[in-house]
């Protein structure tokens, strides 16, 4: 049995005070999460430190929703993995479609990424997800794959081990259009056969893929239930901690 990972994905929502208010909402709502759930909060950057320490001494994890590729240097406006490590980061969100989309974030980029957020010991939640015209040109699979050998070209056996994957149909995400579990689960499916076929089964039966699209308190269950799906990267139902805590809840014992 893999673990389930419901990760939150606060965008560009929350200010210090919310951040504050939520976590302590979140925590009274969630005193104890199930044995077979890691929980992890992706609150923006300027919120990160004063989430760490809302979080101390509970066992949600703290994680970012980007970093750069680069160590340090003069690159205006980035953050470093090594920053996210010192502020109590212990994963990074890596190529989301909103990334790939508004600010031209391709998959040698997201490698480049993924990369170094391994060599600094950063779990890398690493996304791929096809567009509605692409689904509806029947090339999911194609694209998805392509984005899953791109994403993790000359990672080895060991380090693909710490590596998650989240697979977020564009069209799903924040439209309330949630894939039907068959969906999700089709293509979770089809991304575990290709990690087999990049390294082996044994790998493959390892890792964890999310699924992130719409996920809500009343679709959640249906869609952590399928064999393949290993829990959920949610953006608008991360927000308030009713719902969040609702979708933890989701996850069969
Ligand atoms: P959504 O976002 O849950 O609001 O659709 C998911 C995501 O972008 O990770």
């Amino acid at each position: 049995m893999r673990t389930m990972i419901i990760a939150g994905n606060w965008k560009m929502y929350k200010d210090l005070q919310e951040t504050t208010d939520l976590l302590t909402q979140l925590k009274a709502a969630v005193p104890r999460l199930p044995a077979n759930v890691v929980s992890i909060v992706c609150p923006p950057y300027t919120s990160l430190h004063a989430a760490a320490a809302a979080l101390s001494g509970s066992a949600f994890k703290l994680g970012a929703q980007n970093m750069s590729q680069h160590d340090e240097g003069a690159y205006t406006g980035e953050i470093s993995g090594k920053m996210l490590k010192a502020v109590g980061c212990e994963y990074v969100i890596l190529g989301h479609s909103e990334r790939r989309q508004y600010f031209g974030e391709t998959n040698e980029l997201i490698n480049q990424k993924a990369k170094k957020a391994l060599a600094l010991g950063l779990t890398p939640i690493v996304c791929v997800g096809e567009s509605l015209q692409e689904r509806e040109a029947g090339i999911t699979g194609q694209i998805v794959t392509t984005q899953v050998k791109g994403t993790l070209s000359g990672i080895g056996p060991q380090e693909m081990t710490r590596i998650v994957i989240a697979y977020e149909p564009v069209w799903a995400i924040g439209t309330g259009r949630v894939a039907t579990p068959e969906q999700a689960q089709e293509v979770h499916q089809i991304i575990r056969k290709q990690i087999a076929q990049l390294y082996d089964w044994a790998l493959a039966e390892r890792i964890t893929i999310q699924y992130g699209g719409s996920v809500k308190p009343d679709n959640a269950a249906d869609i952590l239930t399928q064999n393949d799906v290993d829990g959920a990267l949610v953006g608008g139902a991360c927000l308030k901690a009713d719902s969040f805590s609702a979708i933890i809840k989701a996850v069969k014992p």
